[in-house]
């Protein structure tokens, strides 16, 4: 490995030149206008891995952005990676809040400040350098690996399931390697070993055909944003739960041993509001701010629109009103399920003076590890090598589709090594990548490979 590792530390330069050519093509998944950038970001995804020494190298089209897939099998009897990862971002709004363009990265203080940054292709370039730094070593790579990498998990993965599907050989692993999360803190590695998972709608109120002078007509007719508030108002109670019938059902208990080891882990109530300018946190009454963001499941408002909302005044009574609402769910909630729950509650809760619509936009499953798989005292052991520290295993708040997916359809582990930070920004302006940690995840991924090679699985 020594070599390998002073391969890694000599290419320091190389490696930010490449991700920048990476970072500067605005892989934009959920805008039309960006597409061509997306298809250039696959065909860069698939040059850095047939230049890492992949033998085979595949763009596969979709009905949507492409899927790259990428594989160099070196010996049956070692165990098979799978890399997941992806080439597309999140729209760069609001451009002015940008303190440098989002598209021409930038290095200040050791950070990396571009959009993808962190999210996600400074993290799947970690993991096209450690296979990288084998081969161009002169040494074969320790495990068999595969790599998956979308252009549309910004979007829900749409066509990822029925390709995971529909590839099920193809794609025939041991285990998957993710890194799309972030360690707990700065100078705090992480495993993390659960992930929330989501359901998203857009909700639209019909009132009167049209705008009306609220003079005139005001007092003799239904208001949509009246109602659209009442509605959305009616979704917690004063405890902040969620009052969906039948919604916790399924929510699963958090452990004592896993109550106890979150409150292990250094978490500080007081920095945390600092740093999001907060001077009280909500939530569910009863958890830490760990486990409402972690096992707790929520009911978020991510968009409302209604009337006149220009410059000035004007005296309206607006015939529409449409929400953007989503909830994150926990083991072992189920998407559709949720989604039926809500749609029923939704209705129900509509007075018959409105007209509403509700349309189900994309969602994910929630998901849990078990702690013991051999694949992750592998990366443990990696992360202690590559960061020089132990990590603590943590869950997110987030989601990532596939993970569970990865777990249903194809019957493996994940591990996932998140080399992002807290205050990384992702889908944010200013996003950024700590360069330390980037170098370090890059040793921590090869380390990874040679770990697995000798993990028994
Ligand atoms: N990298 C994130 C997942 C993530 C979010 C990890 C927060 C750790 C903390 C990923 O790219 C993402 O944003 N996923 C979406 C999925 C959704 C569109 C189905 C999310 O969580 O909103
Ligand atoms: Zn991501």
């Amino acid at each position: 490995m020594k070599k390998v590792i002073e391969y890694i530390q000599e290419n320091h330069d190389r490696y930010i030149g490449e991700l920048n050519e990476f970072l500067r093509i605005p892989s934009v998944s959920t805008d039309p206008e960006h597409h061509e950038a997306v298809k250039t970001a696959a065909e860069f995804v698939a040059k850095q891995l047939q230049e890492a020494g992949m033998t085979t190298v595949e763009i596969f089209p979709t009905e949507g952005h492409p899927i790259v897939y990428a594989e160099r099998l070196v010996e049956a009897a070692k165990p098979t990676l799978l890399v997941y990862g992806h080439y597309d971002v999140q729209p760069v709004d609001p451009i002015e809040l940008w303190e440098s363009a989002p598209f021409e990265p930038t290095i200040r203080n050791g950070e990396l400040y571009a959009r993808g940054a962190a999210d996600d292709k400074g993290q799947v370039f970690i993991h096209f350098k450690s296979a990288e730094a084998f081969l161009n070593t002169g040494r074969q790579l320790p495990v068999n690996i595969k790599y998956l990498i979308e252009g549309e998990e910004e979007i829900g993965s749409p066509h990822l399931d029925p390709f995971i599907e529909t590839h099920q050989d193809l794609l025939k692993a041991d285990v998957a390697m993710v890194s799309d999360t972030a360690m707990f803190a700065h100078g705090v590695p992480s495993i993390c070993y659960g992930l929330r998972g989501l359901t998203y709608f857009q909700l639209d109120l019909q009132g009167a055909h049209t705008d009306l002078h609220s003079g005139s007509f005001g007092g003799t007719v239904v208001n949509p944003a009246f109602e659209l508030s009442k509605i959305l108002t009616a979704m917690k109670d004063e405890a902040g739960r969620i009052t969906i019938p039948h919604f916790y059902d399924d929510v699963r208990e958090l452990t004592e041993r896993e109550r106890a080891e979150f409150a292990r882990l250094p978490f500080d109530e007081s920095t945390y509001k600092q740093a999001i300018g907060l001077k009280e946190l909500s939530g569910e009454e009863g958890c830490t701010p760990l486990e409402r963001l972690w096992v707790r499941p929520t009911f978020e408002i991510n968009g409302l629109e209604s009337g006149f909302t220009g410059k000035g005044a004007k005296t309206v009574l607006p015939a529409k009103a449409m929400a953007k609402v989503s909830m994150r769910l926990v083991p072992d909630q189920d998407p559709d399920k949720i989604a039926d729950l809500f749609e029923d509650y939704v209705h129900a809760l509509t007075p018959s003076s409105v007209h509403l619509e509700t349309t189900r936009m994309h969602g994910g499953k929630p998901w849990v590890a078990s702690l013991d798989h051999p694949a992750l005292k592998a990366a443990t052991q990696a992360i202690k090598k590559g960061f020089g520290k132990e990590p603590v295993f943590q869950r997110e708040g987030g989601s990532i589709p596939v993970v569970a997916t990865f777990a249903e359809l194809l019957n493996i582990p994940s591990v996932l090594m998140g080399i992002g930070l807290p205050d990384e920004n992702a889908h944010a302006p200013n996003e950024k990548l700590n360069l330390d940690n980037f170098y370090a995840g890059i040793k921590s991924s090869a380390y990874f490979l040679d770990e697995l090679s000798r993990s028994g699985l």
